[in-house]
């Protein structure tokens, strides 16, 4: 098959006067443990929709890394799979556009992993701040292998596919860092002057970190204080409701401090246009909390309603889905069986 044969294929399938011309590719993920919830939406998931034309997107279903911390929970693990897929695509990701992989499909990814896992001392993955922070939240101290390892196996997941650019929020910066490193590392120790290996960059997303419905410094899929993409009306109004806001506001005539109110936060999120009018009543104790709350919900309502309407059509056709997922997979298996060749070819590893 000659080279570059599935870039002829997704160009047959582009609507008439759109560019032939080679796009870049980006390739970013969610891990698959629960539904994705405002954070999401607000971190990655918004920007990803914007991309999507000017990119060739793919859209990693985690799963392996899934497992970094829901080993013990593999039907857990599979179930969201499709939900996660199912959030993606409600929140305007357009299946024509773009590619969902499960990452266990692809054998390269794990093939990668172990060959980049030479070129990575386990003092460098120790002081990654993110994993730090991670094995902290989770608890961890003593940590797995799997765990420690992540971020090798996530540069696995963005090199098979020679993927240009990667859309992620703050938190994955030192990830992106030591995927260049190991990427420039093996080109330097094997390419022979050649880049086998892409060397990726990042598109960081503005967007604030979202925080939890509880007052937690980020919403968590695993916490219960989340807003979720496939939240109902009711819930959103009953959630909201129940969300912390400044503890020194005790009466309705008391005046707010909405620096210190989580409510406030979702309004300058979710509610940009309304925000220093919500600020201001607040200070001067015009509104009260329920109402500003109410506000708030209607806005978030209103925000979820067209995602919740794609969830019910997709709900509806999970077959369709899962058969997008496996399309999509294959795609992505053939496309890393390739880059395995160059790759073994390049490490004197080849049959
Ligand atoms: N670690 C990412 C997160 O928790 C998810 C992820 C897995 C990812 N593989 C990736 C992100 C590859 C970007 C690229 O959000
Ligand atoms: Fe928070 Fe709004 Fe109450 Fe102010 S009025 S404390 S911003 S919920």
């Amino acid at each position: 098959m000659d080279d570059g044969w599935w870039r002829q294929e997704e160009k047959q399938t582009k609507k008439k006067g759109e560019t032939t011309m080679k796009q870049k590719r980006i390739l970013t993920g969610d891990r698959t443990t629960g539904r994705l919830h405002l954070g999401h939406y607000a971190g990655s998931l918004q920007n990803r929709v914007r991309l999507q034309d000017e990119y060739d997107t793919f859209i990693l279903l985690a799963d392996v890394q899934a497992l970094t911390t829901h080993f013990e929970q593999p039907e857990l693990v599979e179930k969201n799979i499709c939900e996660v897929a199912i959030d993606n695509l409600s929140a305007g990701l357009d299946p024509e556009k773009v590619t969902l992989v499960q990452q266990s499909a692809v054998p390269a990814i794990a093939e990668l992993t172990v060959f980049y896992s030479m070129l990575v001392s386990v003092n460098v993955l120790r002081h990654n701040p993110t994993i730090k922070t991670e094995a902290k939240q989770y608890g961890y101290d003593d940590l797995t292998y799997g765990f420690l390892g992540y971020p090798v196996s996530q540069t696995a997941d963005i090199t098979f596919c020679d993927a240009d650019a990667v859309p992620v929020g703050e938190d994955q910066l030192p990830h992106m860092e030591l995927a260049r490193k190991i990427a420039r590392r093996f080109n330097a120790l094997y390419g022979d002057g050649r880049e086998i290996i892409k060397v990726p960059q990042e598109l960081i997303s503005q967007s604030p970190r979202i925080a939890g419905l509880d007052g937690a410094a980020k919403m968590g899929k695993s916490a219960n204080n989340a807003l979720y993409l496939s939240d109902g009306r009711e819930t959103v109004f009953a959630k909201i409701k129940s969300a912390v806001t400044d503890p020194n506001r005790i009466r309705r005539t008391d005046r707010g401090n909405p620096e210190v109110c989580t409510v406030s936060q979702y309004h300058k999120a979710f509610n940009p246009e309304e925000y220093d009018e919500v600020c201001a009543s607040c200070r001067s104790g015009a509104v009260g909390c329920a109402a500003c709350k109410e506000r708030l919900a209607e806005r978030i309502d209103a925000l979820l309603t067209p995602i919740r309407e794609r969830r019910s059509y997709y709900e509806a056709h999970q077959d369709a889905v899962r058969e997008l997922i496996a399309a999509g997979s294959e795609k992505a298996a053939r496309i890393g069986a390739r880059k395995m060749e160059q790759v073994k070819a390049a490490m004197h590893l080849a049959l």
